[in-house]
């Protein structure tokens, strides 16, 4: 995108967002629109890919550019910012050579099969991040977490837990925090053994102390490897939505004539298992099945008598994965899903499914101090017809009861995962604050915006960037601020 070819009516599209962050910034946010409450303090840690070009070439998928993290600190009503890329090999050597060297989920290596054959996906660490036992991870689940320190995000090195992962283990972007222990429970698409039809593929999970310890691994068998992305959370299980997106046939890949992207598919014809997994025992203990669809990304959920209730967003496709493949194509739509609540009868085995807003929406998030209890409110990116609807341009607030309050950004501003941040004396569930990263196409700048999260549209303040920051996955808010 051009901003200098934009004529005065033209309203300037996401795909600037999608372009490089190259520079590694360190400021204080003092220009702000509005007043930054002084009820704020702690940390709030964003991560995406921060560039989608090396040199004259371009990533083959949004999944593959390289991991950003953005550290926004509050202290006594003060604001600073922080961007730093992960060091990983793929960063600092394609940082050295200006060119692709790594394949990644959706990224061949210039050179064709014989560059590729046999070459395994980067992992680029750039979807997720969480404080948790004393350290800072950037997660991307093709590969191991990577530490950062949580002050200065100067890059520590791969992280294995004290070699509690292996080598064979991955490890999820979407762990999340068991409420009553403190534990953080992840999981990752694995190999428990070979067999005569080959390698046999199953769910590795992991139970991390409040130390920081890995302390319980489990293996879950599964017939196929599950593309699953995230998983839901309740006291007592943890719940995986096998759905209708599928790896289809991966030898091209294995040969190097072909992407994972590539071979990822939707088969409408697969419906969705639901497997319950016991957290003591880290054993399936219940599947169920209902109509074809796929789950990318959870709300809570909790159990209420015999039930669990699990808030996900409905996919019936995987249409944007073509989008993701080409960020800069002007005629790409970024989608989201429809927000499902499923009721799973674990004495009767019966399954009951409703719509709970009709608002187009992702990444949905929550309070998480009532992770795994009854919550009463959720919050989601949106998608709403502005005029200029191809990415993420609103958010909403959504009662249990299904209620939703939806704010519209303007015209050619474009949102992202909008967090929940308790505010320093919060004494309900949604006393606080909602933060969301915003591009300002206009400018060609990022600015991070803060509501009132129990009244939406009571925009409390805006603290301005000095740049744009490019379009990211998730972040995580620790009420923790680190030392340099
Ligand atoms: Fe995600």
């Amino acid at each position: 995108m051009s901003l200098q070819t934009l004529g005065a009516n033209e309203i300037p599209s996401c795909h600037g967002g999608l372009e490089n962050l190259d520079v590694e910034y360190d400021y204080k946010l003092d220009d702000i629109e509005g007043d930054l409450p002084s009820d704020i303090r702690g940390t709030f840690f964003r991560n995406g890919p921060g560039r989608q070009r090396i040199g004259d070439e371009q990533y083959g998928h949004w999944f593959d550019g390289d991991g950003m993290l953005c550290a926004f600190t509050f202290d006594e009503g003060k604001a600073h910012f922080r961007n730093r890329y992960v060091r990983t090999p793929k960063y600092i050597e394609e940082t050295a050579a200006q060119k692709i060297l790594y394949r990644g989920f959706g990224t061949q290596l210039p050179g064709g099969l014989p560059k590729n054959f046999l070459k395994m996906p980067a992992n680029p660490a750039n979807t997720n991040t969480i404080y948790h036992g004393g350290h800072l991870l950037a997660l991307n689940e093709g590969g191991k977490p990577w530490a950062l320190k949580p002050g200065s995000l100067e890059t520590i090195g791969e992280f294995t837990y004290d070699g509690e992962l292996d080598a064979s283990m991955v490890f999820s972007a979407h762990g999340k925090v068991h409420t009553k222990t403190g534990d953080y429970i992840n999981f990752g698409a694995g190999v428990s053994g070979f067999g005569l039809k080959g390698p046999k593929p199953c769910i590795n999970m992991y139970r991390i102390s409040p130390e920081g310890k890995l302390f319980k691994k489990g293996q879950i068998p599964m017939e196929t490897f599950p593309f699953c992305h995230d998983f839901a959370l309740s006291d007592q299980y943890a719940i995986f939505y096998l759905g209708s997106i599928v790896f289809g046939n991966m030898l091209p890949f294995i040969l190097g004539t072909k992407t994972i992207s590539d071979q990822v598919m939707f088969d409408e014809s697969i419906p969705m298992q639901i497997v319950v997994v016991d957290l003591e025992t880290l054993t399936e203990v219940k599947r169920f099945e209902t109509d074809p669809g796929a789950i990318i990304h959870f709300g809570n959920a909790f159990e209420e008598g015999d039930e669990i209730i699990i808030d996900g967003m409905f996919q019936d496709n995987f249409e944007a994965n073509d989008t993701l493949q080409d960020v800069f194509n002007p005629d790409g739509r970024f989608g989201g899903g429809w927000y499902m609540r499923y009721h799973l009868n674990m004495a009767t085995g019966v399954l009951r499914v409703e719509q709970v807003s009709d608002t187009e929406s992702e990444f949905p998030t929550f309070n998480t101090a009532l992770a795994g209890s009854r919550n009463n409110v959720t919050y989601t990116a949106c998608s709403v017809d502005n005029g200029c609807n191809s990415f993420f341009n609103g958010i909403s607030r959504v009662t249990f009861d299904g209620d939703a309050t939806v704010v519209a950004l303007p015209p050619g501003y474009y949102g992202s995962e909008p967090l929940f941040v308790p505010s320093t004396n919060a004494k309900k569930e949604d006393d606080g604050y909602l933060m969301e990263v915003v591009y300002n196409g206009f400018e060609h700048k990022s600015e991070l915006q803060i509501y009132r999260a129990d009244d939406i549209n009571d925009q409390v303040c805006s603290l301005k960037l000095k740049h744009h920051v490019p379009h990211q996955f998730h972040g995580f808010y620790s009420p923790e601020v680190f030392a340099i």
